[in-house]
């Protein structure tokens, strides 16, 4: 009796432990101890031999047995059956699809194109140029001689496999590509990024951009330039902001200026931003020098044009109120989700 008992008990351990793989698995465990010849219907066999006082209780235990094989059974049965509804889950071409990540557009651009559309609105179109450049284009065609300080190493990154190859300082290098290409007149702008050999800190980086632009026909003035960047200015900040020019030093340009806005930080009172002096400089800018104008092929004496740069991180900082310029290059997705729905 204690045989037929510990018979049952080792082969419900058995059962607890098996780990049924496929199907072929499953149909040998139901075969083995759900079958006509199986192991269930071997011990039901054996209770003749029961003696009479103990069957009761040997029948409960046997029944006990069937009914934990027969729900391992099942229990198998339904999870293939499970794995078959999963695949069709798969193929249900009605259920909604995995969500993408939707990147956002880089504060840079986002000042760029508002920046882009107001000069597009009055007609001023958008050329690109190469960033690795020349030194004719990007100084000598722009009136900038040998010994000029923006050529010193520590400003220019040269390119070492041919010294006369440069990462562009400035998108100026553009004005000669387009002037060169001789046809008139020109109203262009022409974003993009320049390199300059400068420590990297919270306000200055080694790459940053630019937007130039050039104005070229017969009987441009100062006046003219100084319309375009005042419908600029009032576009881009505001109607209220205040805008001054003070006389400048550029070699591409004379006369030359530089353009300051009123800081709508602090509302002109004094800030970091306007370094406590209630205005912030956006651009250079000025009339085409005569020698440029040669320079491309173009007669100064019946053509004149006015043209300007300006950088594109520091309006950037102040729209978005961004304290440091090492944000916008270092890709950090926490900072830049934050523009995410922006356009
Ligand atoms: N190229 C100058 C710079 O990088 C900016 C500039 C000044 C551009 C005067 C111009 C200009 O076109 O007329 O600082």
């Amino acid at each position: 009796m204690q045989e037929l008992a510990d018979k049952i008990a080792s082969l419900h351990k058995e059962i607890e432990n098996i780990a049924l793989q496929n199907e072929e698995q499953v149909e040998n465990y139901r075969i083995r101890f759900l079958g006509s010849k199986g192991l269930v219907k071997q011990l039901m066999s054996e209770m003749k031999h029961v003696s009479s006082d103990l069957k009761k209780d040997f029948g409960a235990r046997l029944n006990e047995f069937k009914q934990f094989a027969e729900a391992k059974y099942e229990e198998y049965k339904e999870a293939k059956g499970e794995s078959v509804k999963t695949k069709e889950v798969r193929t249900d071409f009605s259920l909604p699809g995995y969500p993408s990540a939707v990147g956002s557009r880089h504060p840079i651009q986002l000042t760029m194109n508002k920046m882009i559309g107001i000069f597009e609105k009055i007609g001023f179109t958008v050329t690109e140029g190469p960033e690795i450049e020349d030194d004719w284009h990007n100084f000598t065609a722009l009136n900038l001689p040998e010994d000029h300080p923006a050529r010193d190493m520590q400003d220019t990154f040269y390119i070492s496999k041919n010294p006369d190859w440069l990462l562009r300082t400035h998108t100026s290098s553009v004005q000669v590509r387009v002037m060169k290409e001789g046809k008139l007149p020109i109203r262009q702008i022409f974003p993009g990024r320049v390199y300059r050999n400068e420590t990297i800190s919270a306000r200055a980086h080694c790459v940053f951009h630019q937007i130039e632009g050039l104005y070229i026909d017969e009987k441009v003035s100062f006046a003219d330039l100084k319309q375009t960047l005042y419908y600029f200015v009032k576009e881009m900040f505001g109607a209220e902001v205040k805008v001054r020019f003070r006389p400048s030093y550029f070699p591409f340009t004379e006369p030359s200026a530089e353009m300051d806005v009123s800081c709508f930080i602090c509302d002109s009172k004094g800030c970091n931003v306007c370094k406590h002096t209630g205005w912030v400089e956006i651009l250079g800018c000025g009339m085409v020098h005569p020698n440029v104008l040669t320079n491309c092929g173009i007669d100064p004496e019946k053509y004149t044009g006015f043209a300007w740069g300006m950088g594109v991180e520091r309006t950037t900082m102040m729209q978005y109120g961004i304290k440091d310029i090492r944000l916008l290059s270092e890709n950090d997705t926490r900072f830049l989700a934050q523009f995410k729905g922006v356009v």
